[in-house]
């Protein structure tokens, strides 16, 4: 039996070594396709794989045609918009993630973000402090939910709207409840973004919300590029120069950002949120955890396919 780690942006060695352990210690040979860069080399890999791990990588219905054996792919992660989940359920091939494993690491990127910028990025320059800020929390899951204990910490005052999640189980956690996201973006200096990316999210955040946000705005993005409706964006970048951007990969019109907006934005060259030695333990080890329990045990938790 072979399980394929098939990884555009590697797991620390220390992962793949506990990856290894458990996917060894139940007979299985762990292959490794790391940092590879044509999508041939994926497809040579799979092609004799019965489980694979990955991470935001590709699994197109090209990958599924070539992977022959495989019965069970593990996105270690949350967010599963890489996964061709029609394709994989006509190839009878399970999907699953691994929630909540990445998300700490997740949620303090977004303080590394924001600090950065408030201290002008480390120019030297008088820059602003996060205690006593709004802060608003757009979709409460895993990641919102770490979010807002560190945005506590840090004495901001915090808000979150998700209409998936329980009033009261919000409250508990000592945050306000906003009833719609315009009342979130109406109140908030900081929004951060966590909502997954799929057909109602993608492009929904525009011009229409933004312009809602309160003086010296920040949208920190650590979800996925695909939520922002970039000609919205835009828009509000040429009206409001007090406007930022903070986003865990480099948004489409990255170019036009450089020309324009020097100062006003921070984009990572590739997702950083989830790369933390412990990030990629808890999701790799998870993964391959679900792998052998699929197999051993036929267990399907985690699975997201139909
Ligand atoms: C996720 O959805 O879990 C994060 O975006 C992490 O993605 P990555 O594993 O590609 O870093």
């Amino acid at each position: 039996m072979k399980i394929l780690v098939a990884t555009e942006k590697a797991f620390a060695p220390v992962a793949i070594a506990q990856i290894r352990e458990v996917t060894e210690a139940a007979g299985y040979k762990l292959a490794l396709l790391e940092n590879y860069k044509n999508i041939s080399e994926l497809l040579t890999a799979v092609s004799d794989a019965d489980g694979m791990i990955v991470r935001s990588d590709m699994v197109t219905s090209e990958v599924l045609v070539a992977a022959k054996k495989l019965k069970i792919v593990v996105r270690a992660g949350a967010g599963y918009d890489n996964l061709d989940l029609p394709t994989c359920t006509a190839h009878k091939v399970v999907a699953m993630n691994t929630p909540g494993q990445n998300s700490n690491a997740v949620a303090e990127l977004a303080f590394e973000m924001m600090l950065y910028q408030a201290r002008g990025g480390f120019s030297g320059k008088s820059g602003s402090e996060l205690r006593g800020k709004t802060i608003g929390i757009h979709a409460f899951g895993n990641v919102g939910k770490y979010v807002a204990e560190i945005a506590k910490g840090f004495g901001m005052d915090v808000y979150a709207y998700d209409p998936f999640v329980n009033e009261d189980d919000i409250k508990r956690s000592g945050v306000k409840v906003c009833k719609n996201a315009e009342v979130l973006y109406s109140k908030c200096q900081y929004v951060s973004l966590h909502m997954p990316a799929n057909d109602k999210t993608k492009k929904s955040i525009g011009y229409d919300l933004l312009k809602k946000m309160p003086k010296d705005a920040v949208i920190v993005n650590t979800a996925r590029k695909e939520v922002i409706d970039e000609d919205g964006l835009l828009k509000i970048f040429e009206e409001r120069p007090d406007f930022r951007y903070l986003s865990d990969v480099e948004p489409d019109c990255k170019t036009l950002f450089e020309e324009k907006y020097k100062g006003r934005f921070i984009f990572t060259a590739k997702k950083m949120g989830a790369q933390t030695e412990e990030a990629n333990i808890n999701a790799g080890v998870a993964a391959a955890r679900q792998i052998v329990d699929y197999f051993k045990t036929g267990s399907e938790k985690f699975k997201v396919n139909k």
